[in-house]
């Protein structure tokens, strides 16, 4: 017999049936054939939130979370960090290859001619409440781009797709701008063709009446790197999100906009807003024991600790906690730098964070770097949809080639009653009031 097999007897019947074993993993299909009868449904996997379930092959992002290892495409997250851009790195992961120098000018030349958005979008974020959160803001007008764009729906031709994935992560940094000058009450910003990805999306947010917006370099790379950091972190809630409503081919931005929902979860995305919450409650360093006693207590969660994939250190953590040096080097040290750093290296040393491996995430140090750079707590979650969405997309054309694909459709195990018998209005009572 093969080595590489799994071998398996169900007690019921005695049988034994043997399966392939590919890639370190099982098929959950095979599992069917194990039946007590032949009318017998056969056997299934039951598995909550993923925590044992590969949903598809990839190449796009590797994670060794044990030993806090990110590569796209093979190249290692740091490498990509210190060398690239975010277009860069979005192209490689889009296309699996880094550009070329005039691959990369065609390709940045062309993002930054879709960053226009169509005049109606514009007027439809206009009508959204002055203190609207920039996230369901952001869900809506990426849905709403479907509109524009009907011809997005033939998701099986290459051009079209290219042409939308184009047009979203050029017009991404404009939404997302826009929700700020919307809940701050200002005119909206057009797109600087002259400007890079990252400085035209700080001109969208923060030109006043000077004629030209000149971004602070060191600022503008700063929001690279974090833009590099996010741009994909493979089978996330988020990305499976995209996968999953990609999967019934949907188009692209009722996708990304699902996409985008998912990643506003403070479990998720939504987690570097929390921090800075969190960071406000404690208040000083000096509360910073008390807190973690609530937290271990099961009162509160450390927000921006913790992640399902890495139990050793998140490798963006990293990099982002060199980045926040050189933004403070501009902007001056964000105080609430102190109390995060008290809050890390406490909870390092506690027998609750070492025995359960919670060490900070990536959005534990971003929101710090975002706030200093001027940015306010609710624009976070909209700054990591920014980057992701090269990410989302380039998951969702994998999906979208892979001919093992199909439309995403969990089982379920039935735990609900069967085959009552219809009670006339007039018979009902109910002891207890329907919740
Ligand atoms: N603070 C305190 N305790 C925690 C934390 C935390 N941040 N995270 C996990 N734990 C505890 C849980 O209570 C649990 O303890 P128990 O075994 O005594 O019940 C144990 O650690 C395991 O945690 P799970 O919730 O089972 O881990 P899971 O993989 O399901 O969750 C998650 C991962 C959602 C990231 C979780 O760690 C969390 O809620 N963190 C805070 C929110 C956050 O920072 N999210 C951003 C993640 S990165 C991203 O999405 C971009």
């Amino acid at each position: 017999m093969a080595s590489d097999t799994l071998t398996v007897t169900d007690n019921r019947t005695g049988k034994t049936y043997t399966m392939p074993i590919e890639d370190g993993t099982v098929r959950a299909m095979d599992f069917r054939k194990i039946r007590t009868s032949d009318e017998d449904f056969g056997l299934m996997t039951y598995d909550p939130a993923f925590m044992n379930t590969a949903s598809c092959r990839s190449s796009i992002t590797y994670i060794d979370g044990d030993r806090g290892i990110l590569e796209y495409r093979g190249y290692p997250i740091e490498v990509l960090a210190e060398h690239c851009t975010y277009l860069e790195v979005a192209y490689l992961l889009l296309f699996g290859e880094l550009p070329t120098a005039p691959q990369l000018k065609d390709w940045v030349n062309e993002i930054t001619h879709h960053t226009m958005l169509h005049e109606t979008t514009r007027k439809f974020m206009e009508g959204y409440r002055y203190d609207a959160h920039p996230m369901p803001m952001l869900v809506s007008a990426v849905a709403a781009l479907s509109t524009v764009y009907p011809n997005a729906i033939k998701v099986h031709d290459p051009a079209s797709r290219l042409r939308q994935i184009k047009r979203l992560i050029a017009k991404m940094p404009t939404m997302a701008a826009m929700t700020y000058r919307h809940s701050v009450g200002f005119p909206y910003v057009y797109p600087d063709n002259d400007l890079s990805y990252t400085e035209n999306f700080m001109n969208m947010l923060w030109r006043m009446v000077e004629p030209k917006y000149a971004a602070n370099p060191v600022l503008a790379r700063a929001l690279d790197i974090l833009f590099i950091l996010h741009a994909d972190h493979e089978q996330n809630c988020s990305t499976n999100a995209m996968r999953s409503v990609g999967s019934s081919l949907a188009d692209p931005y009722l996708s990304v906009a699902a996409a985008i929902s998912a990643l506003s979860g403070p479990l998720h995305g939504g987690a570097n807003e929390q921090v800075l919450k969190m960071l406000d409650e404690i208040g000083s360093k000096e509360n910073v024991p008390a807190y973690i006693k609530k937290v271990k207590d099961g009162h509160e969660k450390l927000m921006g600790f913790g992640h399902r994939v890495y139990k050793n250190f998140d490798p963006r953590a990293k990099i982002i906690k060199w980045t926040a040096d050189q933004v403070f080097e501009v902007t001056g040290r964000n105080p609430k730098i102190d109390i995060a750093l008290e809050l890390e290296r406490i909870a390092l040393e506690d027998e609750y964070f070492i025995s359960r491996k919670l060490y900070p995430n990536v959005d534990f140090y971003s929101g710090i770097i975002y706030q200093a750079m001027g940015f306010q707590p609710s624009m976070f979650t909209a700054l990591f949809a920014i980057p992701r969405t090269a990410g989302w997309l380039a998951q969702w054309q994998e999906l979208i080639q892979d001919a093992e694909q199909k439309i995403a459709r969990p089982r379920q195990i039935y735990t609900g009653q069967r085959q009552r018998k219809f009670v006339p209005m007039e018979e009902r009572q109910h002891a207890a009031a329907v919740k």
